[in-house]
């Protein structure tokens, strides 16, 4: 019988600690709009909901934006040079970034950045199995806060940061240029940032993809209040919410909440949260974006479009932009 190869990978962990998610979620819940902060969805698991996510039949964005990996991975590739370190933040599974690996002309490392320890290290892990001369740093940090990235082994002749998933449009404008202006740093003058961004498209498609009828959607926005119960010995009793998403035309994005059915009073620890009836906790907003509109506003990041791939419905895109 073979020995099971033993797989050693040395995870930098810059995990944010339990007092300050405390405090964030708590101030987050004073707020006369409440919100709680979505980073936190993604306990383990939250993480293995958002991996369902991504397979329901509603869910157009992760299959879209594969597909253009898939389909113009060759040219994304030949766009990004040769020996690059490769930036992951929100890494997740890194499903989309094989079609990335399997191009690449001797990519330098594979640097995937994600908040949930588990799920993290077992996607390194199997990037570690499939390209076992890739050298996969993995660390675990929020990346909307400062992180460092490690040095790889041999030099690399830029950074280029991966954001795919339209993770962006998790970020309200202003926070999401600050995030851009960030990631252009992480990348220096010489690096490059790939991005996925969802694009504006027929409300009734954009709104089944955040309300699908399986209800793994609403499970997974519930579980942030599962999570702080287990994690900050909370008593939300989930029966009393409902996930609710709908869109925004005006402001161009999907809004999610978990709606109070009654009026009624929780605890975080010591701590008393009251929600009146109807009353909406805003959880997650995901803007869409057009073309021209991202544009502008990754110029003031001071970042400009290089090249632009879509699917042939343009629901979907992936940028490559470079520092001005
Ligand atoms: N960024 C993706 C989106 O906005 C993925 C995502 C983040 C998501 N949070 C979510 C999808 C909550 C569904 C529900 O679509």
């Amino acid at each position: 019988m073979q020995p099971a190869q033993i797989v050693s990978l040395t995870l930098r962990d810059q995990h944010p600690r339990a007092v300050d998610m405390r405090e964030e979620i708590l101030s987050g819940l004073r707020t006369a709009q409440k919100t709680l902060p979505c980073k936190y969805f993604y306990d383990t698991r939250g993480s293995k909901l958002f991996d369902a996510i991504c397979e329901l039949p509603e869910y157009y964005l992760t299959r879209t934006e594969l597909g253009i990996m898939e389909t113009h991975a060759a040219n994304m590739a030949a766009a990004l040079g040769a020996d690059v370190l490769l930036v992951e933040p929100g890494s997740g599974s890194s499903l989309k970034t094989r079609p990335l690996l399997d191009h690449l002309s001797r990519p330098v490392a594979y640097v995937p950045v994600d908040i949930s320890r588990a799920h993290l290290l077992d996607a390194a892990n199997r990037l570690n199995r499939l390209y076992p001369d890739l050298e996969v740093l993995p660390v675990c940090a929020d990346f909307n806060q400062s992180f460092e990235i490690p040095t790889p082994r041999r030099r690399a002749s830029r950074t280029i940061m991966y954001f795919p998933g339209s993770t962006i449009g998790n970020f309200e404008p202003k926070s999401a240029i600050q995030l851009l202006k960030r990631l252009r740093r992480l990348s220096g003058s010489e690096g490059g940032l790939l991005i996925g961004v969802d694009l504006r498209k027929d409300k009734t498609v954009l709104e089944n993809a955040y309300n699908d009828s399986e209800g793994v959607t609403a499970a997974f926005n519930l579980n942030l209040l599962q999570r702080i119960n287990r994690d900050l010995e909370g008593d939300f009793d989930l029966a009393r919410f409902r996930h609710h998403a709908s869109y925004n035309a005006d402001e161009g994005r999907i809004e999610m909440h978990l709606v109070s059915l009654d009026n009624q009073t929780m605890h975080i620890g010591e701590e008393c949260v009251r929600l009146r009836e109807n009353e909406h906790i805003l959880t997650e907003y995901s803007y869409k974006h057009t073309l021209t509109g991202f544009a502008v506003l990754a110029s003031k990041a001071g970042l400009a479009v290089q090249q632009v791939w879509s699917d042939d419905r343009r629901w979907f895109s992936v940028l490559y932009l470079s520092a001005v």
